[in-house]
């Protein structure tokens, strides 16, 4: 089993355009898919779960569709909050979070704080999230630490730079998946990303259950991962 999933969610405006509907209908299904993959990891013993959410990038969508988006991620935690405690998950953010309405930045906080003693699996929702803009915070306390002489750059190592990003006390993901067939990466996970293994469906989002889930897992498991090493 995969230690750690992360998952690309496309596809909610292309499965809401083939039914000629708004493309927050195609949102709304997509959080259906959201709570069907979270019990499911759940159920299979995935122990960290990564979600794109809300890229940095899509703050530069239409204004009614961030609202709505917004509106949907801040009824989902209020929803959800109760469930997670239950099931023993424990949720965190990734990204820059001071940027969201207040509402959606408060539910967060609230369902943070109410699960972080839970042991059972890691959510990690990345929201407002972008990989160079994470990589690039990282560099920048390095250097403010290098410049107060409190590290030496000849030991930095991997590690102690993995130990300045969202993810620093989870490990990097095993698997990757994206919906909707796009053949890219999108700024997500860019350093922890790196020996990862990727599955991509031509399956959209909302359209993502149970079943698609077990065949990306099944086609992890038939991969040999070498990390640059030869394998006999
Ligand atoms: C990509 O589809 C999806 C998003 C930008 C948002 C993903 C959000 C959700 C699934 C709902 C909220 C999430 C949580 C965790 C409650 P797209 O709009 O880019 O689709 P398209 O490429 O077909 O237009």
């Amino acid at each position: 089993m995969p230690l750690h999933i992360a998952i690309i969610m496309d596809g909610n405006g292309r499965w809401a355009k083939r039914r000629k509907l708004p493309r927050i209908a195609g949102h709304t299904k997509g959080i259906e898919s959201v709570r069907t993959i979270v019990t499911e990891c759940r159920r299979l013993g995935i122990k960290h779960l990564t979600l794109y959410a809300f890229s940095h990038e899509n703050f530069s969508r239409p204004e009614e569709e961030v609202a709505a988006l917004m509106e949907l991620l801040t009824q989902y935690l209020r929803i959800e909050e109760q469930e997670m405690i239950d099931n023993q998950i424990r949720l965190s953010a990734f990204g820059d979070i001071s940027l969201l309405p207040d509402e959606t930045r408060q539910a967060l906080e609230d369902v943070k704080k109410a699960t972080m003693s839970q042991e059972g699996m890691r959510l990690n929702l990345a929201l407002n999230y972008g990989g160079r803009q994470e990589i690039l915070t990282a560099a920048k306390s390095i250097a403010i630490d290098y410049a107060s002489g409190s590290i030496q750059l000849e030991s930095l190592s991997e590690a102690d730079f993995s130990s300045r990003l969202y993810s620093y006390d989870q490990p990097d993901p095993d698997l990757l998946i994206r919906t909707s067939g796009e053949l890219r990466v999108s700024n997500f996970l860019l350093w922890q990303i790196a020996y990862t293994e990727l599955y991509i469906t031509d399956v959209l989002w909302p359209d993502f259950r149970e079943k698609e889930l077990q065949d990306a897992i099944a086609a992890y498991q038939s991969r040999t991962r070498k990390f640059g090493r030869v394998v006999e």
